[in-house]
């Protein structure tokens, strides 16, 4: 007995402040986000040294009254829910109750907050928790919070954080994710006295992305809706060099999260269309309705449960897919418009950040920020297309059963084309209905291997050819190593490996699209690849870049006549690829002339 107390409330709230409260960026984002719930339409956020020694969020939003303003600060209090019915589907970013009292447990924390009508305003100061003043002041409409000298009561936590550049490195990206998240919210993000990000409020997603990022055309559009999941966003192209690396910014519901399932599913859709995916730079903002998100399974909120998690990875995977390769083929622009001749696909979408996409992208909801909580509901509502009866087929997810693949607006793929013959030996003509194709034959039937060959692999092996007479093919010892120590893998392509003696090693059959002497090339290329193993190449990457290696020797090449046959096939076989628009390494494989473009310039319309 009498070993067993309570804790006191102070305590209790910097318990939760070490979970809430990981650095001055957490801080940030908790006050910006009330700020946003309480329907700001400008927040100014003001730091110093990296936001260890001040950090100050002012709204414009609805303020406090003194009551409202005192309870604030109390551990579980919050205007945002009230039933525990309201957890089922939550339309505000907070709902906790837990960051102001947990912020000031761990600062000297001062609230400045006025409703808008009131006379006057409200100022209360806590140190370390413990309330120090409550007055009357002068303030505009709004709330205004500063918190100074975060965890100077926890010296273990200070110790913890990084030097100043490194938290205001990662206050500015918190910033810069809330503002990706609300356009129509304006943003100031000063940092020792320097402005470092200024965005008044906007129409939509592509403005305030300009304003954050520039014009960005290594970036593609993606756009897609199925299962009532909204998948929209920009996302790195894919490139000779693999796609831009860079931030991963996720967003389910306006809401920033980091989620295993969402990252998978765009690793994979990389993963099926090119060479090299990793971390590549995406923006994207999943929607669907709030009851079919939790929210409530992390105190910062930064990760969240699906109700239907196959269907999410499902359509983030397939928006991805499709924003990748399978967009109608670049237009050829006449009237002195020079088209280069391998620029990345990206380039002549016409219409990318000016045309379809302001349309694809939902127009920012007119809120009204005078009265009350902001309307989320309003700007989720959009979402709904019910899951339809279950499909007999094992690999589509129940979600989509009976739900045929809807093509994008746009997204034309490749209708039956008839060819008509081949300009310079290099280049397919073909015509359908809508206009006109030139088509790269080598880089369409290089298209058209590689995912034969991915094919394969992911169904079982590649077919093998028994070699009459054995090659043997000289390689450095690491390398001879490397390849020894995968023959399973190796069989799996169709190559049989063996031990020669020395550093050599025997080749006794080769993958059936190969020759003898693409297939020791191939070899070759994936020993030096396996070889730097250890410098992060994983086995199942070096494995596909011999995909594509094998794919782009098998494929016909420049300058060669084809017969009509040929040429029919290669067109046939690219319809039904599921990315026939680039090739594996992100070169284009075709370009169109449209219908429209040439009655244009011949004035018949
Ligand atoms: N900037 C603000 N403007 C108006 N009200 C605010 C602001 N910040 C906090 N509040 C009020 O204080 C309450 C507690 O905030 P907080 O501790 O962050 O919890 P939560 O956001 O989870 O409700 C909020 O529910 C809200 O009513
Ligand atoms: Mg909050």
């Amino acid at each position: 007995m009498g070993k067993v107390h309570r804790l006191s409330a102070e305590l209790a709230n910097q318990i939760a402040a070490g979970e809430v409260v990981e650095r001055p960026a957490s801080v940030v984002k908790e006050l910006v986000e009330n700020a946003i719930d309480a329907g700001a339409s400008r927040v100014a956020i003001e730091c110093e040294l990296g936001g260890k020694k001040l950090i100050r969020v002012e709204d414009n939003g609805i303020g406090m009254d003194p009551e409202d303003a005192q309870l604030a600060l109390d551990r579980h209090a919050t205007s945002k829910i009230s039933r525990s019915e309201d957890l089922a589907a939550i339309l505000t970013l907070g709902f906790r109750g837990e960051a102001l009292p947990s912020i000031a447990s761990v600062s000297h924390l001062a609230l400045r907050t006025r409703p808008a009508g009131a006379p006057g305003g409200t100022e209360i100061r806590v140190n370390g928790g413990t309330v120090s003043s409550v007055r009357e002041v002068g303030a505009p409409t709004g709330t205004s919070i500063e918190v100074a000298d975060l965890f100077y009561n926890l010296p273990a936590r200070r110790k913890f954080l990084k030097s100043d550049g490194a938290e205001s490195a990662q206050i500015s990206k918190m910033v810069t994710q809330l503002a990706l998240a609300y356009p129509e919210v304006g943003f100031t993000l000063t940092s020792a006295g320097r402005k470092v990000i200024e965005c008044p409020p906007v129409r939509g997603l592509p403005d305030r992305f300009y304003q954050l990022y520039g014009e960005r055309d290594d970036l593609v559009d993606v756009a897609k809706e199925a299962a009532g999941i909204r998948v929209f966003g920009l996302v790195a192209a894919l490139a000779e060099q693999g796609p831009k690396r860079g931030p991963q910014n996720i967003f389910v519901n306006r809401r920033i999260v980091k989620d295993k399932t969402i990252a998978h599913a765009i690793i994979e859709a990389y993963s099926v269309s090119s060479v090299k995916e990793r971390s590549p730079e995406v923006h994207l903002f999943i929607e669907m309705e709030p009851d079919q998100v939790d929210v409530n399974v992390h105190p910062t909120k930064a990760e969240v449960r699906f109700r239907n998690q196959s269907a999410v990875h499902e359509v983030v995977r397939r928006a991805g897919g499709a924003a990748l390769g399978q967009g109608p083929a670049p237009e050829l622009q006449l009237r002195g418009e020079t088209v280069p001749a391998a620029q990345p696909v990206t380039m002549s979408f016409p219409g990318l950040l000016g045309g379809i996409y302001p349309n694809r992208w939902s127009p920012v909801p007119v809120r009204d920020t005078t009265v009350g909580m902001p309307a989320s509901a309003a700007w989720t509502a959009p979402v709904v297309a019910e899951p339809r009866a279950a499909s007999s087929d094992p690999s589509v997810p129940p979600a989509f059963a009976g739900q045929a693949e809807q093509p994008l607006q746009g997204a034309i793929g490749v209708r039956p084309m008839i060819p008509l013959g081949q300009f310079r030996d290099t280049f397919i003509i073909a015509i359908d209905d809508e206009g006109i194709a030139i088509i790269d034959q080598h880089v369409a039937h290089e298209r058209v291997l590689f995912e034969r060959v991915m094919q394969r692999l992911t169904d079982g092996r590649l077919e093998s050819q028994l070699l009459l007479e054995p090659l043997v093919v000289e390689l450095t010892a690491s390398g001879c190593q490397v390849l020894l120590s995968r023959t399973a893998e190796l069989d799996r392509f169709g190559f049989e490996v063996a031990e020669f003696g020395g550093n050599s090693l025997r080749l006794a059959a080769v993958p059936a699209l190969l020759t003898p002497d693409e297939s020791v090339a191939a070899v070759r290329a994936l020993a030096e690849d396996l070889d730097g193993l250890e410098r992060g190449t994983t086995v199942e990457e070096a494995l596909k870049r011999i995909a594509a290696l094998t794919a782009c020797h098998a494929a016909v090449k420049a300058n060669a006549p084809l017969t009509y046959e040929k040429m029919a096939h290669i067109i046939e076989e690219l319809r039904r690829t599921a990315y026939s628009t680039i090739c594996p390494h992100g070169r284009p494989v075709m370009l169109r002339l449209t219908r429209r473009e040439i009655e244009k310039n011949f004035q018949r319309i």
